[in-house]
């Protein structure tokens, strides 16, 4: 059996339609209930529901042999996994976003609030800008609002968040998407499954 973990949510619909049109489907993933695991023995295959910021952890570790990541999580957590390919879906980006009327100013320590704060250092360290970090775990465009910070880090997709709550962004970090993962060992041990479905993907990427 091979191991798959998919990241529940708005990107798992189409992660799961991607492995079931490279030919390892799994019907009763569609059936609407709250179960996690599906089988489909015939193809040798078991797919998991999990937190999108979780899959790495799954691989990584094992429980998975592979999985589908966003790059803002493998960049943010460095898993030790190898990363196979890039869906070309999911697509957003990483960005700092603040009040419309806010401008920086550089004698002032800026207060970034994120959830990615790795991502968010390595941006500010490599501008040379010294902020204090105020790390949140959701609802990130609060803290500019309230006060509570100058700027965000975050994800922008199509940016209505932004709008709807008066922020804009003030500069880009990085674009993002989702990558298919795979834990470094079943990457040996299972290479014929994950070599085929990696051939399949590449296939329906150069097809789009
Ligand atoms: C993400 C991100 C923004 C939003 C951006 O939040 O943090 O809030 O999506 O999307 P948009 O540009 O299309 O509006 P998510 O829904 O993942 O939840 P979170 O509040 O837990 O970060």
């Amino acid at each position: 059996m091979l191991n798959i973990a998919l990241p529940k949510g708005r990107l798992g619909e189409k992660v799961y339609s991607m492995f079931e049109k490279a030919g390892f489907e799994c019907p009763s993933i569609k059936e609407n209930n709250r179960k996690l695991i599906f089988e489909n023995e015939e193809k040798g295959v078991r797919y998991f529901w999990v937190k999108p910021s979780d899959v790495s952890i799954y691989v990584e570790r094992g429980a998975a042999d592979i999985g589908v990541a966003g790059k803002d999580i493998l960049l943010e957590y460095r898993p030790d996994i190898y990363e196979l390919l890039d869906l070309g879906i999911g697509k957003c980006r990483m960005a700092v976003a603040g009040k419309k009327d806010f401008t920086d100013n550089p004698a002032k320590t800026l207060r970034v609030a994120t959830k990615f704060t790795n991502i968010a250092s390595e941006y500010y360290a490599g501008i040379g800008r010294d902020i204090d970090m105020i790390k949140l775990n959701g609802s990130i465009e609060l803290a500019p609002i309230l006060g509570l910070s100058d700027v965000i880090v975050d994800i922008v997709e199509t940016g209505t968040t932004l709008k709807e709550n008066n922020l804009e962004v003030k500069a880009e970090i990085l674009p993002i998407s989702a990558r298919l993962i795979a834990n470094k060992s079943a990457f040996r041990f299972k290479s014929e499954q994950i070599e085929e479905i990696l051939k399949k993907m590449k296939e329906q990427i150069e097809n789009d």
